[in-house]
């Protein structure tokens, strides 16, 4: 079962509408002819017109960073999943950085999701031990119960199009990434195993699993080797075009 790699870029509160349009032509000029590798551009909510238009008719795909529960009412400052229809494609959710500082739970991630899939886009759900549960031995139960958590009342059908990203908590904007065998073995044994326990092979099959913390143009290749592993969330890295293209040409064998 072959799965497309996944170059997703998450710029975090960077870079507002003209600054993101700048990078997201950038990048199309420079990896736009680019098929075997799906490019997602995760910019702030303010800088998804932009960068829809910038990359419109192309390959490049966009993704939101967070959405709310409900379709719409009075939830001042948030936004729904059916108002990025048409926006974008893909919505990340449960980021550690909105679990640590916004304290978003396992149920409030599930609760997205359904949310998201309602509203047909696709979440880029986000998983990963802290640094304490990490040596502490629990990577293993954290991640299992975080995605458990998240799939909650998810059918076959819904869990088959999402994309899930390990991401240790330690490893984030830190420059000590997991090794890659560290990786593997979290989105291999622990997290497309779970998804064969919780639905079947073909779920487990054909899921992608990202491993997000640290990956550079100079460490993606090791990750990109590991079978389990489908690509990458990026977060420093993807803020700029160099580095940002030179990890979908790594991941392309170009
Ligand atoms: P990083 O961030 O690549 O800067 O470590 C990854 C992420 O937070 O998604």
């Amino acid at each position: 079962m072959s799965r497309v790699p996944i170059m997703a870029g998450n710029w975090k509160m960077n870079l507002g509408p003209a600054d993101a349009a700048v990078l997201a032509r950038d990048i199309l000029q420079e990896t736009g002819q680019v098929t075997t590798v799906e490019q997602i551009l995760c910019p702030p909510f303010v800088s998804l017109y932009a960068v829809n238009d910038a990359i419109r008719g192309s390959v490049l795909r966009v993704g939101a960073q967070n959405a709310h529960a409900e379709p719409d009412g009075a939830f001042t400052g948030e936004v729904s999943a059916p108002m990025l229809t048409g926006l974008v494609d893909y919505v990340i959710l449960g980021h550690s950085e909105r679990r640590q500082f916004c304290h978003e739970t396992d149920d409030e991630v599930n609760a997205k999701l359904h949310a998201v899939l309602e509203a047909g886009l696709v979440p880029i759900v986000c998983v990963g031990e802290s640094l304490e549960e990490n040596q502490a031995g629990q990577t293993s139960e954290v991640v299992t119960r975080q995605v458990q958590g998240a799939l909650a009342n998810v059918t076959g059908a819904d869990a088959g199009r999402l994309v899930i990203a390990y991401e240790p908590v330690w490893a984030i904007g830190s420059g000590l990434a997991a090794t890659p065998d560290v990786a593997e073995e979290v989105c291999g044994e622990i997290i497309r195993i779970l998804l064969a326990d919780l639905y079947d092979g073909t779920v487990a099959e054909t899921t992608r699993i990202l491993y997000g913390g640290s990956t550079n143009p100079g460490n993606i290749a090791s990750y990109m080797e590991s079978p389990d592993i489908d690509g990458a969330l990026i977060g420093g890295s993807a803020l700029k075009k160099d580095t940002y293209t030179a990890m979908v040409r790594v991941t392309a064998g170009a």
